[in-house]
């Protein structure tokens, strides 16, 4: 695992969109598993300036989404399909037919879960997936359990999760208590992980990811045994690493 240090948000951002451009760039037909959450807004920034540039073309690219609210459909701006339009696919040249993203609203779980496992197995699995990571450690939706999961499947969302992305609702009551979500096996089946992380709030759990043992307790844990993973951290998710184990840390 590789941590890359950045000083702050926007470089932490420019150093990511670098790094998934370069990939489009060397092979232009890749399949690219993305992410939602805040942590990755501003690397779709970058990315959506570079297209406008001519700097990197996406029109061969096709794209997987980890995860999405249970119940939400397309048009609810809640929902990850429409994250995923408003702040990356309609700012890039990306044939949006090639984008993919769980059915919140399909009802049958076990169908969309082998519908959705379908898909990326169609694509010959993904060559760069992007990653966030929750302050309880855990990739995509799979929260801190006793096992690590294989292939897409349905969760309760925990407490903690709730709390977290409540910012993005009215209330913690609206936010939904099911998604669906890639599964582990999945996300380490990928040629390279890239994660990203910003802020205080992430320092404890970027420690634990990196140095922790493991544990399906902590899902992200398992990224230390990944052979392709490089996380970039601005200096606030990073003061807890950089303290305990700064040799871990590439400047
Ligand atoms: C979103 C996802 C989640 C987020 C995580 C961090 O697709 O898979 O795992 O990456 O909850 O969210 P933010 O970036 O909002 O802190």
């Amino acid at each position: 695992m590789r941590i890359i240090y950045a000083k702050d948000y926007d470089e932490l951002s420019k150093k990511a969109a670098n790094f998934i451009a370069a990939q489009v760039t060397m092979k232009p037909e890749c399949v690219l598993g993305l992410a939602t959450g805040s942590s990755p807004i501003g690397t779709y920034k970058c990315l959506k300036a570079m297209c406008k540039n001519g700097d990197v073309d996406f029109s061969k690219v096709k794209a997987v989404n980890l995860d999405e609210y249970c119940g939400l459909p397309k048009t609810n701006d809640q929902s990850y399909a429409y994250f995923m339009k408003e702040n990356l696919f309609d700012g890039i040249n990306i044939d949006q037919a090639n984008t993919n993203i769980p059915d919140g609203t399909n009802p049958d779980v076990a169908a969309e879960c082998k519908r959705y496992d379908a898909v990326v197995k169609s694509m010959g699995g993904v060559d760069l997936q992007l990653l966030g990571i929750g302050n309880n450690g855990h990739i995509a939706f799979n929260e801190p359990s006793d096992s690590f999961s294989l292939g897409t499947n349905c969760v309760n969302l925990t407490e903690s999760t709730i709390e977290a992305n409540k910012r993005f609702f009215e209330s913690a009551d609206d936010v939904p208590r099911k998604a669906y979500t890639m599964g582990v096996g999945t996300i380490m089946s990928a040629k390279k992980i890239l994660m990203v992380a910003n802020g205080d709030a992430k320092a404890d759990i970027i420690c634990e990811m990196a140095t922790g043992k493991i544990t399906p307790n902590v899902p992200a844990s398992i990224l230390q045994i990944h052979p392709d993973v490089t996380v970039i951290c601005d200096e606030k998710a990073l003061q807890k690493l950089m303290a305990v184990a700064p040799e871990l840390v590439e400047r």
